[in-house]
């Protein structure tokens, strides 16, 4: 069946460029992003690789992990390490998970055979720290991710996780956000001291609390 959001992220063990890894055991209590790429020395994936490890500071100062997947297997993960280090001027800092047998891929839901026949889509799972699923955002091959959005997307979660808001449309690091429906109008003073302004009895906007 595929997996949901809400859903608890399976846990595997799998091979990959830093060793054998257990998936839950090496998330650890953090936040995962989990990505799939369609195949080795392929052109966007290589640009998306470099980028993410460039961002990888950015991950980690959000408490985040990340980690890839390609249907290859890791010696192949190796050499084209090398060329994405050359070409994306990085240094590809995070496992790359080998899954020839698309066991991974399979269980991830990551492969869709109208689309791509043989290999992984542009998946992106984040995962929390209760090890559920997020978010989950589905590409075609030939579009590259946007990792800022990736970032963006944290930054919403980590919120809603922590202070009870949620954040609106084209939301921004830095903006106002949104109190959730479950919190009660006249309970928001006591929990957002910032203040807030009800636009609405349902849309009570209140300033980006962690800052
Ligand atoms: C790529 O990464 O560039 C790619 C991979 C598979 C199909 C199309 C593009």
């Amino acid at each position: 069946m595929a997996l949901r959001l809400g859903d608890t992220a399976p846990d595997f063990t799998a091979e990959t460029t830093e060793g054998t890894i257990k998936f839950h055991e090496w998330l650890g209590d953090g936040w995962g992003v989990f990505f799939s790429h369609p195949k080795d020395y392929t052109p966007v994936c290589t640009t998306e690789l470099g980028r993410a490890a460039k961002l990888k500071p950015e991950f980690e100062k959000r408490n985040v992990k990340i980690i890839a997947l390609s249907v290859d297997p890791v010696e192949d993960h190796k050499g084209w390490i090398n060329d994405i280090n050359e070409t994306q001027n990085c240094t590809v800092n995070y496992p790359i998970i080998a899954d020839p047998e698309k066991k991974i891929a399979t269980m991830y839901d990551m492969i869709h055979p109208n689309a791509l026949d043989n290999m992984t889509v542009r998946t992106v799972y984040i995962i929390g720290p209760d090890k559920k699923i997020k978010l989950m955002i589905t590409y075609p091959a030939s579009t590259g991710r946007n990792f800022d959005e990736l970032l963006r997307v944290i930054d919403s979660l980590q919120l809603t996780a922590n202070y009870s808001v949620a954040t609106p449309v084209d939301w921004k690091n830095g903006e106002d956000c949104v109190v959730v429906p479950a919190i009660k109008t006249e309970d928001i003073p006591k929990k957002f001291p910032k203040g807030f302004k009800e636009v609405k009895p349902y849309l009570r906007m209140t300033p980006q609390p962690n800052l």
